[in-house]
């Protein structure tokens, strides 16, 4: 097992699935209002250098629900807004709290962050990767599907940092995935490069139809990511035709479930009506970031 959670290609099947396994037990415990107090007395330290409402809320419920407690650092509060090297604030936080989640624009920013520190670093979003969140779809597509075993899914949109992790998953625990964006908007060639390496299934278009027939999980995300505002208007162009709609989710399976990691723009990438059918699932999606996150904690900072 990996000291962080950055990337979930640097994670085993087994260690993934041994994480679904505790989340689900810890979601059991908590919803029985049972204590679960297993990281009594630790920390963990939260660096946003972008915004957020779920990953912000769930970690620092998070900690509380394991008898921890969380700090929210935002950079025009610290020194590191100012400047100091990352290496520096990274060596003195290891000797303070107990894990450090960090959400923020390059991957190289978290991995040299966690080289630096000696305490579990976990990735909160980077340009890159949002594991915890398609590790949180995941719980969510188990509770709904009883696995992810001979599913296919279908990720339409941007090639973006939910699309890169998406097909990190796909790599690692082996379904099948069908990742359909406009020309010129498709998931980085390396992290496509790796999971061909590693035998992941997945198929590349820019046929939104094609990607969605039959398949049984629909997942989407903004158009424009954060750091991106500058191309909403270039992109909400370019992205014609790239929406999931009532047209799309009757092309998939019938009883497909429809995912979207939320913020969502209704009716530009998905519609307002597929949000609220009965085949979407987002909101499950959201609690399960809590209980998911209290699993990697619980096993990276050693309350498990
Ligand atoms: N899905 C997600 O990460 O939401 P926030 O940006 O609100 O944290
Ligand atoms: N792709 C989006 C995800 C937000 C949770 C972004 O990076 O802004």
């Amino acid at each position: 097992m990996n000291k962080d959670f950055l990337c979930l290609t640097d994670w085993a099947r087994a260690d993934l699935d041994a994480l679904f396994a505790l989340a689900r037990d810890l979601k059991a415990r908590h919803k029985r209002g049972e204590p679960h107090r297993l990281l009594a007395g630790k920390t963990l330290g939260m660096i946003f250098e972008k915004s957020s409402t779920r990953t912000r809320v769930s970690f620092e419920a998070g900690m509380v629900h394991l008898g921890g407690h969380a700090l929210f650092l935002a950079p025009g509060n610290t020194q590191m807004g100012r400047g100091e090297p990352i290496k520096d604030t990274a060596r003195c936080l290891a000797r303070y709290v107990d894990g450090v989640m960090i959400r923020t624009f390059s991957q190289q920013i978290v991995e040299e962050f966690a080289s630096y520190c000696d305490v579990p670093v976990i990735n909160g979003l980077t340009d890159s990767y949002h594991p915890c969140q398609v590790m949180a779809d995941l719980l969510t597509v188990i509770e709904h599907k009883g696995g992810y075993e001979g599913l296919c899914f279908c990720w339409i949109g941007d090639g973006n940092n939910m699309a890169n992790s998406w097909i990190n998953a796909a790599a690692v625990l082996g379904f099948e995935l069908h990742v359909a964006t406009p020309q010129g908007y498709e998931p980085d060639a390396g992290v496509r490069e790796r999971a061909a390496r590693m035998g992941a299934r997945v198929l590349y278009t820019n046929d939104i139809m094609a990607a969605a027939r039959g398949a049984d999980v629909l997942n989407t995300d903004v158009w424009a990511s954060m750091g991106q505002e500058a191309e909403q208007q270039a992109r909400e162009k370019a992205f014609q035709g790239f929406q999931i709609n009532m047209d799309v989710v009757r092309a998939a399976a019938p009883e497909c479930i429809v995912m979207h990691c939320l913020p969502a723009h209704r009716d530009e990438e998905i519609t307002d009506e597929v949000m609220e059918s009965s085949h979407s699932v987002i909101y499950d999606e959201a609690e399960n970031r809590l209980h998911v996150q209290k699993a990697i904690m619980a096993t990276l900072m050693g309350g498990k």
